[in-house]
C-alpha cells in the first residue's frame, strides 16, 4: 500500500490560524469542578485552580477556550457567578440535570485563562435571555470603568477590562433540547439585534451566529440559510458542531470521519456564500467549528440520569483508545485544510467531559490518547497550510463510500523554512509507504522530528493506573532522499513529520 503527494510553497491555502487549536470549558459534569478548579487539591494554587491541569492545558497548546457552555449557557445567569462566593446562589442546571454552585464565574474563569495563557470565547445566553443581558455581560467584561457593571468588575474581579473579542450569540439554538429553542426566524432576529447592540458598544467584536447543532439535523443548511438571510451583515462567523463515534462497530467509517467533516465544512461554506451572493455582499463569513471531537454519544443517551440533582457528577467521561486518537488527528487534518474558512475551532471539552485531560478528585491528572495528536499538531503547525493532492488507494466505507486510505495536510513556516506533514493511515491491516516530493522548495531537507501514534492493541487507553500506556513514538522510518520524504505508516496510525 503506497501513498504519495507533492508539496510546493505555492500551494498555500491560508495561514495557520492559532485559534484552530481551541478548546471548551463548560459548566458540565466535572469539567470545571474537580477539573480545572478544586481548592482542596494538593496542587491547587491560591485561586483554587489545579496546577497539574494548568500545566497540561499549556502543554496541550490550547489557544482559545469557549466558556461557559454549551447547553448549560442557555439557562445561565452570568451575574450569579460574580461577587463574594458565599453570597452566590445555588441554581438548577436544567441542561445537565445537576446543581450549579456558582463558585466559579466569569472573574474566576478569566483568572484561570490568564494563567493558562489562553484567549476566551464567551458564549452569551440567548435561550432564556436576550439583548440586554448580552450587553450587560459585555459591559462587565470589557468596559474600562465608570459604569455600574464595569465598576462591579473592578470591585470583584479585575481593575482592567478583560478585552474579550469573540462572543457566541447563543448555543445550538436549532436544537429542540436547547432551553429557549427557537425557529430560524426567531433566532435570526434575536441574533441580529443582539449583534447590532453589541457593535454599538464595540464595533470591533467578533460575533458568532449559531449554525446547526450537527449536520444530521433535519433543518441543516436551511437553518443556516434562514438565519444568515437575517443576520449576515452583522456577524463574522457561523458555528459548526460535530461529534463522531463508531456506529455498530463500523471502524472503517469511523476512521473516515474527516470525510464527513470536510463535507460539512464545504456545505456550510456553500450555504453561507450563497446567502452572501443573494445579498450582493462582498463579505465572506468564517466558520467557528466550536465543538468537535469523538464522543460515544449513544452510550451517553442510553445512561442519561434525569432524576437526581448532583453537584459536578461524572458525565460523559469517555475513555479514549488508539483509534479515537487517530480519528482526532485526522479531524485536525480536516480543520487545517479548511483554514481559508475555518479560522476558529474548539475541541469539546478540555477536562473530564469528553476531554483530552482526565483528573481524579484529590488525585492525579493525565493525558488521554487524544491529547497527543492535538498537542503535536498545535506545536508543529506553523506558517501556511499547504494543499495536498493525495495519490492513494481507496477503501469502501458503509457511511461515506470510497475513502482514501491515507489522508494528509502540510504546513510551511516561511520564517524557519520548516515543512511539517500530518498524515493518517486508515488501513486496518497494512502499513502504508508514504512518499512526499519536496523538490518544489528548491532546497535540501532533513527530518527534524517524526512522531507516530499507533499500537498493536487499538483498544489500548490511558488510565489513572497506566497514564502513559499510549503515547506517540519517534517514527524511525522517516528519511529524506533526493528531494523525497519517505516514511512507513503503521496500520491505523497518525503521524507528524517536521522537515528542516
Ligand atoms: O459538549 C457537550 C454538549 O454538546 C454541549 O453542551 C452542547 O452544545 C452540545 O450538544
Amino acid at each position: 500500500l503506497s501513498a504519495s503527494f507533492r508539496l510546493d510553497p505555492a500551494f498555500t491555502i491560508a495561514p495557520v490560524s492559532r485559534r484552530t487549536f481551541g478548546s471548551f470549558v463548560e459548566h458540565m459534569g466535572r469539567c470545571v469542578y474537580t477539573g480545572i478548579y478544586e481548592p482542596s487539591h494538593p496542587t491547587a494554587d491560591e485561586d483554587g485552580f489545579r496546577q497539574d491541569v494548568l500545566a497540561l492545558t499549556r502543554e496541550l497548546g490550547v489557544s482559545i477556550v469557549r466558556y461557559p457552555g454549551g447547553n448549560f449557557v442557555s439557562g445561565y445567569r452570568w451575574e450569579d457567578g460574580i461577587g463574594p462566593v458565599a453570597d452566590r446562589p445555588v441554581r438548577r442546571d436544567l441542561a445537565w440535570h445537576s446543581l450549579e454552585t456558582n463558585e466559579v464565574g466569569i472573574d474566576e474563569f478569566m483568572r484561570w485563562a490568564g494563567k493558562a495563557d489562553v484567549e476566551v470565547m464567551y458564549a452569551m445566553n440567548l435561550g432564556t435571555r436576550g439583548v440586554q443581558e448580552a450587553l450587560d455581560v459585555q459591559e462587565y467584561v470589557n468596559h474600562p470603568s465608570g459604569t455600574r457593571l464595569s465598576d462591579l468588575r473592578r470591585t470583584f474581579g479585575s481593575d482592567k477590562p478583560y478585552g474579550i473579542r469573540m462572543f457566541c450569540l447563543g448555543n445550538e439554538m436549532d436544537g429542540p433540547w436547547q432551553i429557549g429553542h427557537k425557529t430560524p426566524i426567531e433566532y435570526g432576529r434575536l441574533a441580529v439585534e443582539t449583534a447590532r447592540a453589541l457593535r454599538a458598544a464595540d464595533a470591533g467584536l467578533e460575533l458568532i451566529a449559531c449554525g446547526s447543532s450537527n449536520s444530521s439535523m433535519p433543518t441543516f443548511a436551511a437553518w443556516e440559510a434562514q438565519v444568515l438571510e437575517i443576520a449576515y451583515e452583522e456577524v463574522d462567523y457561523i458555528s459548526a458542531h460535530a461529534y463522531y463515534e463508531p456506529v455498530d462497530g463500523d471502524v472503517g467509517s469511523f476512521l473516515a470521519s474527516a470525510v464527513d467533516m470536510d463535507h460539512f465544512v464545504n456545505s456550510i461554506v456553500a450555504t453561507a456564500d450563497s446567502v452572501g451572493a443573494r445579498l450582493k455582499s462582498r463579505k465572506r463569513l468564517q466558520i467557528s467549528f466550536d465543538e468537535w471531537n469523538v464522543w460515544y454519544l449513544k452510550r451517553f443517551e442510553a445512561t442519561r440520569e434525569t432524576t437526581a440533582w448532583p453537584i459536578a457528577p461524572r458525565v460523559i467521561e469517555d475513555c479514549y483508545n488508539v483509534t479515537d486518537a487517530v480519528v482526532v488527528g485526522s479531524l485536525l487534518i480536516s480543520l487545517l485544510r479548511h483554514s481559508d474558512r475555518v479560522t476558529a475551532a474548539c475541541q469539546a471539552q478540555l477536562v473530564n467531559v469528553i476531554a483530552p485531560i482526565r483528573t481524579e478528585p484529590g488525585g492525579p491528572a493525565w493525558r488521554q490518547t487524544i491529547f497527543h495528536p492535538f498537542a503535536l499538531t498545535s506545536r508543529l503547525a506553523k506558517g501556511d497550510v499547504l494543499r495536498v493532492e493525495m495519490q492513494a488507494p481507496t477503501y469502501d466505507t458503509a457511511r461515506f463510500g470510497p475513502v482514501p486510505v491515507v489522508d494528509a495536510v502540510a504546513t510551511h513556516d516561511p520564517d524557519a523554512g520548516d515543512v511539517t506533514v500530518f498524515v493518517v493511515n486508515r488501513d486496518q491491516s497494512s502499513p502504508a509507504d508514504l512518499a512526499v516530493s519536496v523538490t518544489g522548495f528548491g532546497r535540501d531537507f532533513r527530518v527534524a522530528e517524526s512522531w507516530t501514534l499507533a499500537d498493536d492493541d487499538l483498544t489500548a487507553t490511558n488510565t489513572e493506573q497506566a497514564p502513559d500506556r499510549v503515547v506517540p513514538h519517534p517514527n524511525g522510518t522517516a528519511w529524506v532522499e533526493e528531494g523525497e520524504l519517505h516514511a512507513s505508516l503503521p496500520p491505523v496510525s497518525w503521524t507528524a513529520i517536521r522537515l528542516t
